[in-house]
């Protein structure tokens, strides 16, 4: 892998990747460190990023470059196939297993794709000093939190994330509010505050890849004859036409509450969701008028039973009365290596489950419902502090084959929104009205205090 000569050596060994377009070029000089491509479906995206990716390896020596693309066919097809053929062995090489191609001046361009969770464990403590995105619509908020964590490194190259994207996807929302809708969240934490200066966004129409037009004259009536929406989304690139969450209801701000005080006498309920990849658990409190609360999440992946409802009980704080914890059926089937159900295992651990309703469309229309804001507001309420959950509702999509349903994948970003299912589907008594002498507390004694608005803009 190392044995490799520089091109001057070879003399005609030459990467040339031919002429940028304009907003090609303004991609490639873009300094921030969150750099987005996009809008259009073939504005040239891809090559972009292809482009950028060797062109920095070779002018900057020992430079780490991470290409990220969703799914392993995609990224085989648009970047490691192409790149690999176009760049000369005597500048780098490839090598098939660690999916890295490693540059005579010592830089690496690496190639991966997200397979959920699991990846976290992939990248977990890797270093790199450009990631690209490409198609970042396509990957979860949480994702991408990630990937930034593996921006670092002492290397003297400015840490910068490139992203390319068409509106429509998981990620349609986060993508959407940082670099269309310039929404940063405020904060006196450093550590979260977005700052404006730190996003560009460069759009692309297909009018501007003259090489496609070109190559390809039908695109543009190919493009005509689609669904309007779609073909305002995919030639020009709105935002507005396509994309979204499947819980278009949902909105900070009026769905979400600063923590608060809950009051002692509110009824307290849990929901979970499990599976060996992932437990989701929901706290939720309903108000004298039946509001319901969300006040408190907890994930974590790969519980067993027996963890997982010591997890719960742990996380449940003394004096807090919960009512029901409603759980899906599959928890009451009979085990083929124990002979015992799940819900048995939760129960002698002392967390005794109350079976919910499994019909999916049925459950989602009740989300929505109580999303819904009618004259007295909206029924349903989450806490900035349950970060996961809004992430999830806001990225969650529409079944492509069953509008009415949403989408089971990516998987990871259905759990929490499963666990809301099974509360919302198991309609709950409002609370009673509190007699004089009854305490009040503090929901988490952790995160307990007067509410702030920046909790507003988790
Ligand atoms: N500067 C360029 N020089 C030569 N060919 C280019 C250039 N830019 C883009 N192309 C070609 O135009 C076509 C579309 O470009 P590309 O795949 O990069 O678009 P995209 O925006 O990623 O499209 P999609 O939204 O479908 O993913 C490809 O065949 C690509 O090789
Ligand atoms: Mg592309």
């Amino acid at each position: 892998m190392r044995e490799q000569r520089a091109p001057e050596a070879e003399g005609a060994a030459v990467w040339n990747p031919g002429t940028a377009s304009e907003k090609q070029k303004l991609f490639f000089m873009a300094r921030a460190p969150f750099i987005a491509y996009g809008g259009a479906k073939g504005g040239g995206k891809t090559w972009a990023v292809r482009t950028k990716a060797v062109g920095g390896a070779v002018c900057n020596p020992g430079i780490r470059i991470l290409i990220m693309r969703r799914t392993y066919p995609e990224l085989e097809e648009n970047h490691i196939g192409p790149i690999v053929r176009s760049v000369p062995p005597e500048i780098a090489s490839y090598n098939v297993t660690n999916r890295r191609l490693s540059f005579f001046n010592g830089s690496s361009v690496k190639f991966g794709h997200w397979s959920g969770e699991l990846s976290e464990l992939e990248y977990q403590g890797q270093e790199f000093d450009w990631i690209f995105i490409d198609e970042a619509t396509q990957f979860t908020e949480r994702t991408f939190n990630y990937l930034k964590g593996c921006l670092r490194g002492v290397s003297p190259y400015q840490k910068r994330m490139y992203l390319t994207c068409n509106p429509g996807g998981v990620g349609h929302s986060w993508v959407k509010r940082l670099f269309i809708d310039r929404d940063y969240q405020k904060s006196d934490d450093p550590e979260r505050r977005e700052e404006p200066e730190d996003y560009v966004f460069i759009p692309a129409t297909v009018e501007d890849n003259k090489f496609l037009l070109k190559s390809s004259p039908h695109y543009l009536k190919m493009l005509s004859q689609m669904p309007e929406n779609v073909r305002r989304a995919y030639r020009y690139g709105d935002w507005d036409a396509l994309g979204g969450s499947y819980f278009s209801e949902f909105r900070r701000g009026i769905h979400t509450f600063a923590p608060m005080k809950i009051p002692a006498h509110w009824r307290r309920y849990r929901s979970i969701d499990y599976g060996l990849d992932m437990l989701a658990v929901l706290w939720i409190a309903v108000d004298e008028e039946g509001r319901s609360h969300v006040y408190r999440e907890w994930t974590k992946e790969r519980l067993i039973v027996r963890d997982a409802a010591r997890g719960i009980l742990e996380r449940t704080l003394p004096g807090e009365n919960i009512e029901a914890t409603f759980a899906p059926p599959d928890l009451w089937s009979t085990q083929k290596d124990t002979g015992r159900t799940m819900e048995e295992i939760f129960r002698s651990v002392g967390v005794p489950l109350t079976r919910a309703d499994n019909n999916r469309v049925q459950g989602h229309m009740m989300i929505k419902d109580m999303l819904s804001a009618g004259e007295r507001g909206p029924e349903l309420l989450i806490s900035g502090n349950c970060q996961r959950l809004i992430s999830d509702l806001t990225a969650i999509q529409a079944d492509e084959t069953n509008p009415n349903d949403c989408a089971r994948e990516p998987h990871e970003v259905t759990h929490t929104v499963d666990a809301l299912r099974y509360y919302c589907v198991s309609r709950v008594a409002p609370a009673e009205a509190p007699g004089e002498a009854e305490e009040e507390y503090f929901e988490d004694p952790i995160l307990g205090g007067e509410p702030e608005e920046s909790y507003l803009f988790y």
